[in-house]
């Protein structure tokens, strides 16, 4: 089977993609090595083969997440040639401070650090290289340029084949693409979260021909309407401590996905596949990354890409969008803190 595809560089990457953070680290029901193996078995059998991982990944220790992802190419039945592979470098030392309240982190983007941070990445993916290599955070103590030109350098020695930039600010980008050429630029997008479209990241992109990759496009499974309650969340998992999901905000927030709901039935789909083609119809240069540790849910978002939005639709969705008021930042404060905006 194949999916449609959409550019990264030259490269023809099939859309959407698969978020596999979900499987290791801070969503509920992390850890299940077996049946996350068999959902990127199946992932790879239904031809949904641009995944997403990252260093940080990890419940239990850095690089979790990408030993899984090697697992599945040893093991699962997965031949990684055929996998479009973006990885991305945190430098998040403390894993499980987006859980504290008061948690602080360290993001480094040093030459030294990049150097050293793909070599672990290679290795605990056990991989000769990587397509796409973000910077997950942007360093505000190093220069973009100092570390893009690291990222460059791992291109040349043909330890990458993409660079990518993650929650970078669109001065960011537009000075990084002056050192290097940068193919991708992953940013939260969906329904709930369309600030790239006023921050210039979305501008900056369509100028420069940078792919957008959408992550937490179903908003982290608020917008698929799953959700009914913060008790569906345990004091474990990420979303607990996430303003979006507070208490206060939480059944503020329902009040939006009972309107995506509505529209989907009217629609004929379900609230994640609108979601999801509603991500894909903004802009022909983006690529949702969903995450699922579910067959069925894996299935449901593959089936988005049938879902076709007319342009008397896409007005409909605006106008819902514009009548509410997402209720509560999407990071904690010591998280929103650091990032490059
Ligand atoms: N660059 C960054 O800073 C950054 C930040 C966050 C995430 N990401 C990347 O983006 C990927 C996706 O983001 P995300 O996982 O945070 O959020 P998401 O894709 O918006 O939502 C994932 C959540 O939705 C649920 N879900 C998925 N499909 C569903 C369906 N069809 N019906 C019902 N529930 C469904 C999942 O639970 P089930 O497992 O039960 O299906 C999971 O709890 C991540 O895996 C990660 O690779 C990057």
């Amino acid at each position: 089977m194949s999916l449609p595809t959409r550019k990264i560089g030259n490269a023809d990457v099939p859309y959407p993609g698969l978020g596999t953070m979900g499987m290791s680290a801070f969503y509920d029901g992390a850890g299940k090595t077996e049946s996350n193996l068999t959902v990127l078995k199946a992932a790879y059998d239904s031809g949904c083969r641009f995944w997403d991982t990252a260093d940080m990944y990890g419940n239990h220790h850095m690089g979790e997440n990408e030993q899984l992802l090697a697992k599945a190419f040893k093991e699962g039945g997965v031949k990684r040639e055929d996998i479009f592979l973006g990885t991305y470098s945190s430098s998040t030392t403390k894993f499980g401070n987006f859980r504290a309240p008061d948690g602080t982190r360290s993001i480094i983007g040093t030459p030294a650090y990049v150097a050293s941070a793909i070599d672990k990445s290679l290795a605990d993916l056990q991989v000769p290289f990587v397509d796409l290599y973000y910077q997950h955070r942007v360093d505000k103590n190093t220069p973009i340029e100092e570390t893009v030109g690291a990222m460059q350098k791992l291109k040349e020695a043909g330890k990458i084949r993409h660079i990518g930039l993650s929650e970078c600010s669109a001065e960011t980008l537009r000075r990084a693409s002056k050192v290097a050429k940068v193919d991708a630029v992953q940013w939260e997008y969906s329904l709930w979260e369309t600030s790239i479209e006023t921050n210039g990241v979305l501008e900056a992109c369509k100028e420069l021909g940078i792919t957008l990759v959408a992550y937490s496009p179903l908003g982290r499974g608020m917008l698929t309407g799953k959700l009914k309650s913060r008790a569906d969340l345990s004091p474990t998992d990420f979303r607990y401590h996430s303003p979006r999901f507070s208490e206060e905000n939480f059944p503020k927030n329902l009040e939006l996905v009972d309107k995506i709901t509505a529209f989907a039935e009217k629609k004929g789909c379900t609230p994640a596949q609108l979601a999801l083609a509603w991500v894909h119809a903004q802009w022909e240069g983006i690529i949702a990354i969903p995450g699922t540790t579910r067959l069925e849910g894996l299935k449901e978002n593959i089936g988005s890409v049938g879902v076709e939005l007319t342009d008397e639709e896409l007005k409909e969705v605006r106008v819902l969008l514009d009548s509410f008021v997402v209720q509560g930042d999407r990071y904690p404060a010591a998280a929103m803190a650091s990032l490059n905006v």
